[in-house]
């Protein structure tokens, strides 16, 4: 069910750490198994140090043994429909198909359904790195 994944989504987002922006994110990712993996974006003080929803996510994806990556949702507390940034959608990339689902979440639920491949078209490919 993928309002199940906007749930943990938002669940994540709840448990976020954004004193200075101020704008909690939640991500959720779940693999062909069944498994999900959620996270909230991390802020510190020393601003670039701070990290994204997604980034977290994948944090307790790859962590867990990883998988394949069938469905992402993404939610932020002040944004209806918000899309992952540049560098999310890279590092999701890297462990995402291209017809991995990617829901685009408000408050209630889910607003759009995407691909990875539409959101990253192009992106660059380590595989000529291995
Ligand atoms: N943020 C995310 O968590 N995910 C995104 O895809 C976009 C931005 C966070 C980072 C920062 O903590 C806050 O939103 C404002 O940029």
């Amino acid at each position: 069910m993928p309002h199940d994944l906007f749930l943990a989504a938002r669940e994540a987002m709840a448990k976020c750490y954004a004193p200075y922006s101020k704008f909690p994110v939640g991500a959720a990712i779940r693999t062909a198994d069944g498994r999900v993996f959620a996270g909230g974006n991390i802020e510190v003080a020393s601003y670039p140090e701070g990290w994204c929803a997604e980034t977290t996510a994948l944090g307790h994806y790859v962590m867990a043994g990883g998988g394949a990556i069938v469905e992402i949702a993404v939610v932020a507390e002040r944004m209806d429909r918000i899309t992952p940034c540049g560098g999310c959608r890279q590092r999701l990339a890297e462990f995402a198909r291209s017809d991995t689902k990617l829901y685009l979440c408000d408050q209630a639920g889910i607003v759009e359904t995407v691909t990875m491949g539409q959101m990253l078209p192009y992106g660059f490919e380590g595989e000529t790195l291995k």
